[in-house]
């Protein structure tokens, strides 16, 4: 599977967009994701903040999450936008890991400048999935 520059570029636009809906009044840190299915739906996502801290949701997870819930599972890209590029935390990325560990994970700036590609394999290395709870006894 191949992810051209334009399409990446067009995800990472969608996760930029979709940031200005994030709702931060608490830490002024909107984050914005777009994630690509392998039958090719887009679901955003922005941060959810809550006035108990702890409830608050991460954008990744909320992209995540609408995709599950409307049946799809099989995802091909993640596009995580923040001011800095900064990157997925942990508990986003067993999430992701969940849903395959071959998902490309594209992170960007505030301009919209790719900052870097990676995947979800590269950011939770022997990660915990569902076949951990296969066993045969
Ligand atoms: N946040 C995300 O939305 N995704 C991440 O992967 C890292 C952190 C949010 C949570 C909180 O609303 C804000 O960024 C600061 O931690």
């Amino acid at each position: 599977m191949t992810i051209t520059h334009e399409e990446k570029q067009s995800l990472i636009d969608l996760a930029n967009e979709a940031r200005r809906r994030a709702y931060v009044p608490y830490s002024r840190y909107p984050v914005g994701a777009a994630l690509r299915t392998k039958s090719g739906r887009i679901y955003t996502g922005v941060n959810v903040e809550n006035a108990a801290y702890p409830q608050t949701m991460c954008a990744e997870r909320v992209a995540i999450f609408k995709a599950v819930s409307e049946g799809e599972t099989e995802f091909e890209v993640i596009a995580v936008v923040t001011n800095n590029g900064g990157s997925p935390c942990g508990g986003c990325r067993q999430v992701m890991a969940e849903f395959g560990l071959e998902t490309v994970v594209l992170f960007a700036d505030g301009k919209g400048t790719l900052t870097k590609e990676t995947t979800v394999n590269d950011l939770l290395p022997e990660a915990f999935t569902p076949k951990h709870l296969v066993t045969d006894h």
